[in-house]
């Protein structure tokens, strides 16, 4: 059954793409459709526009089977697919935290025209709820036969292959036993793999996207409204986390602290999700997601005020080092990321900030012209004068005190990824600060000097 539906797939952003390329490795033939020409060139000749592990590999097998292409038309494409799935980007509104739909409602002005037998319409973007039913009564009066659902997407940047491929469960809004039978067909093998799959309304399928979201950013942020009250406490938010984790009705999944979310989806996601609450009416039972958002946002300027600290509160001219500017590892997107936002500050501070990341070096250097740039490690660490740890890739994690210690001008570090033993590397005569643990000074003198971080769990606790 599974080649017998044809997909199209409209809009080869980061979602796009990686759904493209997965549908096709499972047999179904699949036309991307972007009206970035460019853009389409570019991944008929393989070229994959982003990093994501595991994907160059199935566009290549998708173009080279015959059974993935991608076109500028959409004539083509209405006359191609059966399910025509909508993965085109909600960017926040200018000056606004309101979702733009205007690629979502381009994509189905270009189509509905076209529509001249039955079809399913499935949106996978992410949209303020209400949309998907706005969008089903456009494309009603459009075409007879033509159908609207909401199947939202949940795949993460460094394992949207897996994710895609695997997914742990499938939502289908849909408003009728044939719009939901066509998705089953689609995911038939995830079914069939035991995946649960869930249809419901229109409105609970784009709900489900955006709580999951707010869910995982609130957890996120708990852990480091934690962190805070140990830092004033003088307790430690790392074994804080394993301690809640290990109860199952908690779990420790998105409960590591840190310099906390970023990304192109988490932050725009619970800005978007509160904005169109308050259209609804419906603000107050949001009202946590701001202070959510502030938590967040607190963590970068702590960072920061640490890195200041280090060096005595005054970073004019200083030479930093800044290992990380992608959101979170295996990644190279910049978006609203925690690193390079924490670089930018350090930078207004007066700091000459060198910043290196292993993927994303290239859309920080677009992003933030202003900041310095190096190709390793320890050419950014040359001469620094505090270095600060901000995204938690394993070469980082991998850094022995040794590596840097005989290139920086001071021996100050701040973690804040929590990837790096704090005992050794003061021992090897680092200042070490990472977020939520109390300095190693405080430390002593509050249990007189007898007991050592080690014995408080804050080492190998993790
Ligand atoms: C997220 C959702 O997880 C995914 O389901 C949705 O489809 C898109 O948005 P993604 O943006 O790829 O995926 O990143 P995610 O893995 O969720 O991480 C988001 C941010 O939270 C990163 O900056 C990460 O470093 C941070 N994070 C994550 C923490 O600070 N602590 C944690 O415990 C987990």
């Amino acid at each position: 059954m599974n080649d017998a539906l044809r997909l199209t797939i409209l809009g080869t952003g980061y979602l796009g793409t990686t759904y493209a390329a997965c549908m096709a490795s499972l047999g179904f033939d699949v036309l991307g459709v972007d009206t970035d020409a460019r853009k389409v060139d570019q991944l008929n000749t393989g070229r994959l526009p982003f990093y994501e592990p595991g994907l160059r590999e199935l566009l290549h097998s998708g173009l080279n089977s015959g059974r993935l292409a991608f076109t500028t038309s959409y004539p083509q494409a209405a006359a191609f697919g059966d399910v025509h799935f909508i993965c085109a980007g909600t960017p926040p509104q200018p000056g606004s935290h309101h979702a733009d739909l205007s690629q979502v409602h381009g994509c189905i002005a270009a189509l509905a025209p076209l529509l001249d037998r039955r079809c399913l319409v499935a949106g996978k973007s992410t949209v303020p709820v209400g949309t998907a039913r706005r969008l089903a009564a456009e494309l009603a009066g459009a075409c007879r036969g033509v159908e609207l659902a909401w199947n939202p997407e949940f795949l993460r940047e460094g394992s949207a292959v897996a994710d895609a491929l695997t997914p742990d469960r499938i939502v289908a809004g849909v408003t009728s036993p044939w719009a939901e039978e066509v998705l089953r067909q689609v995911y038939a093998q995830s079914i069939a793999d035991g995946v649960p799959f869930f249809a419901t309304d229109l409105e609970t399928a784009e709900l489900a996207k955006v709580a999951a979201n707010a869910f995982l950013a609130t957890k996120i942020s708990f852990i480091n409204a934690m962190a805070e009250v140990c830092e004033a406490a003088g307790g430690n938010v790392y074994s804080l986390s394993r301690i809640l984790g290990a109860d199952p009705r908690i779990g420790s999944a998105f409960l590591r602290p840190g310099l906390g979310f970023g990304g192109g989806c988490l932050p725009k996601d619970i800005r978007a999700f509160i904005a169109r609450t308050a259209d609804l009416e419906a603000d107050q039972a949001l009202g946590f997601l701001r202070e959510v958002d502030a938590i967040n946002l607190r963590r970068r300027t702590r960072t920061a005020d640490l890195a200041c600290e280090l060096v005595n509160g005054d970073l004019a001219n200083v030479p930093v080092c800044v290992l990380g500017a992608a959101f979170k590892p295996g990644s190279d997107d910049v978006r609203d990321s925690p690193a390079l936002d924490v670089a930018q500050v350090l930078h207004g501070m007066g700091a000459r900030v060198t910043v290196y990341d292993p993927a994303a070096l290239a859309n920080a250097r677009r992003a933030c012209p202003e900041l310095g740039y190096a190709a390793t490690p320890t050419e950014a660490a040359r001469d620094a004068h505090v270095v600060l740890l901000l995204t938690e890739w394993t070469e980082f994690a991998e850094l022995t005190p040794g590596d840097l210690g005989t290139v920086v001008a001071h021996r100050n570090i701040v973690d804040g990824r929590n990837v790096l033993d704090p005992a050794l590397w003061r021992a090897a005569g680092w200042n070490f600060r990472s977020l939520g643990a109390a300095p190693a000074a405080s430390l002593s003198t509050r249990f007189g000097g007898r007991r050592n971080a080690k014995d408080r769990g804050e080492v190998g606790s993790r």
